[in-house]
């Protein structure tokens, strides 16, 4: 969702803040803008649309100074239009404001504002929040402290990024909910959501504490939190490499990263198995208390939730551990019934998805210990946990989450594997044969990515149509879903996935012989094989486009279809890391046949920071 760039240094900022604009694309917007300190004028430019619509506009109007921000937005209150779009201006011009997050009261807060005779050219809570802040300044404070009034008046989430003809040598920053790191580089001090957006311009970040005001001059930062108190600088050393966040030779992100998939597994093994035991250290958990453990319940959002599907499966099958799983979105606005103790764990990408955060808040309230399986450092989700297994994924640019996935299906195994042994539910047979499973996954992974061709091939014969159905069972349902969504999120064909077994229940009403149909059949073995290549059967009968995801070596589905994708055999529990690539490869053929714009598909946001 919105990206946050800011400045303040020796050069000019604005040929930064584009490059930092670029660099925040992936998380998803319709419009940008920046401002820049210009011959003593705040100027603002903005336009709707991509990043090259801001770039037409600065080249008409051209401006240079060296202290900026810049903004994309994901439109949340207001269209997508240039008057909607960050900086917000207030004060009669004088200040500028961009903002991640949502001001909850912004109604109550510009309902007093307009009585004071204020007018506002937005509909956005931003322009609402500038204004707050100007009107703060009336009363004779300087910005910092009107800065500080404006955020105690202000409910709701921010990240946020100010600078003022008043302070002329310096940029605010603050975040309460919402990503925000200060860096610190040879040219300067610059503000981002993340930090591959200033990469290059820093070598130490800080990330930002909720509640925290930082004020970055050519000088030096400050930071104080809300009551005014001043903040230890903790600054960390960034170890990210330019690497991790370019295309590498590859036509998307996408695809790099569908690619990057055997690397990073392998890493993880490295991280994660030592001389055939789990070691987990950021898990921080127990063996008493993994012994005690009876409940728990996995809440996530998006991808992440199919990540928890098979993680349930998986915990329940080798412990006696009772596992639900839930929706963020759903779980903050029922009545769960969380006895204190109940481990809630939370899987996620970005560590900063509003609804998995509000649960996990909501969680702890009750008393439960919060484990996070996450890919990003530092983030909220991360801050809010006492327990952690890091995915150790490397930055997901790509909109559709493709590496990020198959790394949290390995740490859910890592994780099963840990809590087992600790509970003595695990035969050192089993783990041998496990772990035995796991080391040949990457190799796996690199026979499907060989294949792709094939792949590709098949998409490019049934990528046409309305709609298309993915089945599985078991371990493979939840890859159905995923398989599914992928599908609908960077191809636009809306995309179905069921449990196999549920099809009887409805969904084979829409089968006939335009409706593709993506089975995952690697199941060769017990009465779920036989009921999978039943379930084919049926749709067989109904004249269904059948693609089938199969063992090499499985001859059950010769007479079926001639649309099979092989794959190695790999047990069960462990078929979906490798059976879900073929399902992504699938879905990114399609949708370069249907010529979506794969890394940035509309109106998604990488991370979703708002309700
Ligand atoms: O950052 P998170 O893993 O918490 O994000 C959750 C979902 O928004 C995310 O998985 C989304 O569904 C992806 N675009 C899927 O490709």
């Amino acid at each position: 969702m919105c990206g946050i760039v800011g400045m303040v240094g020796d050069r000019d900022a604005v040929p930064v803040l584009i490059e930092g604009l670029k660099r925040l694309e992936y998380r998803g917007y319709d419009s940008a803008g920046l401002a820049v300190l210009h011959e003593n004028d705040v100027a603002l430019r903005r336009a709707v649309g991509r990043l090259s619509a801001l770039e037409s506009e600065l080249a008409a109007h051209p401006l240079s100074g060296s202290i900026g921000i810049g903004h994309t937005r994901w439109a949340t209150h207001g269209e997508a239009s240039v008057r909607n779009c960050h900086p917000h201006a207030a004060a009669e011009g004088r200040l500028a404001l961009v903002h991640n997050g949502i001001i909850e009261n912004y109604q109550e807060l510009k309902k007093d504002l307009t009585a004071k005779g204020i007018l506002f050219s937005s509909d956005t809570d931003t322009e609402v929040l500038a204004a707050t802040i100007a009107d703060c300044q009336q009363d004779g404070a300087d910005l910092l402290e009107a800065l500080r009034c404006a955020l105690s008046k202000a409910r709701g989430a921010y990240a946020l990024g100010l600078l003022s003809l008043d302070a002329p040598e310096t940029l605010y920053a603050a975040r309460l909910g919402s990503p925000l790191i200060v860096g610190k580089g040879s040219s300067g001090y610059f503000i981002a959501s993340d930090v591959p957006a200033i990469l290059p311009q820093v070598d130490e970040v800080i990330y930002l504490e909720d509640g925290e005001i930082a004020r970055l001059t050519p000088a030096g930062v400050e930071i104080w939190n809300l009551a005014g108190e001043a903040q230890v600088l903790k600054w960390v050393k960034v170890e990210m490499e330019e690497s991790a966040v370019d295309a590498g030779g590859f036509e998307t992100f996408m695809l790099k990263e569908i690619h990057e998939q055997t690397r990073v597994l392998r890493g993880l093994m490295e991280r994660y198995v030592m001389d055939g035991q789990i070691v987990l250290p950021e898990l921080n958990m127990s063996v008493g208390h993994i012994r005690t453990l009876q409940r728990m319940m996995i809440v996530s959002c998006g991808t992440a939730y199919y990540a928890a599907m098979y993680g349930r499966l998986l915990i329940e099958n080798y412990t006696s551990i009772a596992v639900e799983t839930d929706l963020g979105s759903e779980f903050r606005y029922r009545s769960p019934k969380i006895q204190p103790g109940t481990l809630v764990a939370t899987v996620s990408q970005s560590g900063e998805t509003a609804d998995t955060l509000a649960s996990v808040q909501m969680a702890k309230g009750a008393g439960c210990p919060i484990l996070t399986i996450c890919n990003v450092f530092g983030s909220s989700l991360v801050r809010e946990s006492d327990h952690l297994i890091y995915t150790h994924a490397g930055p997901e640019i790509g909109v559709a989450s493709t590496k990020a996935f198959t790394a949290q299906l390995m740490c859910f195994v890592f994780l099963t594997l840990y809590l087992a042994e600790a509970r003595g539910e695990l035969t050192a047979e089993t783990r041998e044969e496990l772990l035995a499973e796991l080391q040949r996954i990457p190799t796996a992974i690199h026979r499907v990515l060989e294949n792709k061709e094939h792949i590709r091939k098949i998409a490019e014969q049934h990528h046409d149509g309305p709609s298309s159905l993915y089945l599985g069972r078991r371990y493979n349902y939840p890859m159905a879903l995923e398989g599914a969504l992928k599908n609908k999120e960077i191809s636009y064909q809306h995309a179905e996935g069921y449990a196999a077994g549920e099809m009887k229940h409805g969904p084979i009403a829409l089968i006939n012989e335009s409706l593709p149909v993506i089975c995952i059949c690697t199941e060769t073995e017990d009465e779920v094989a036989e009921k999978m290549i039943s379930n084919v059967r049926e749709v067989q009968a109904r004249s269904g486009r059948i693609i089938a995801i199969a063992t090499e070596g499985d001859t059950r589905l010769d007479d079926i279809t001639e649309d099979i994708i092989f794959v190695p055999r790999i047990c069960e529990c462990m078929s979906p890391l490798v059976n879900v690539v073929a399902l992504q490869l699938l879905a990114y053929y399609a949708a370069q046949a249907r010529g979506t714009d794969i890394d940035k598909p509309r109106n998604l946001a990488k991370s979703v920071t708002v309700e």
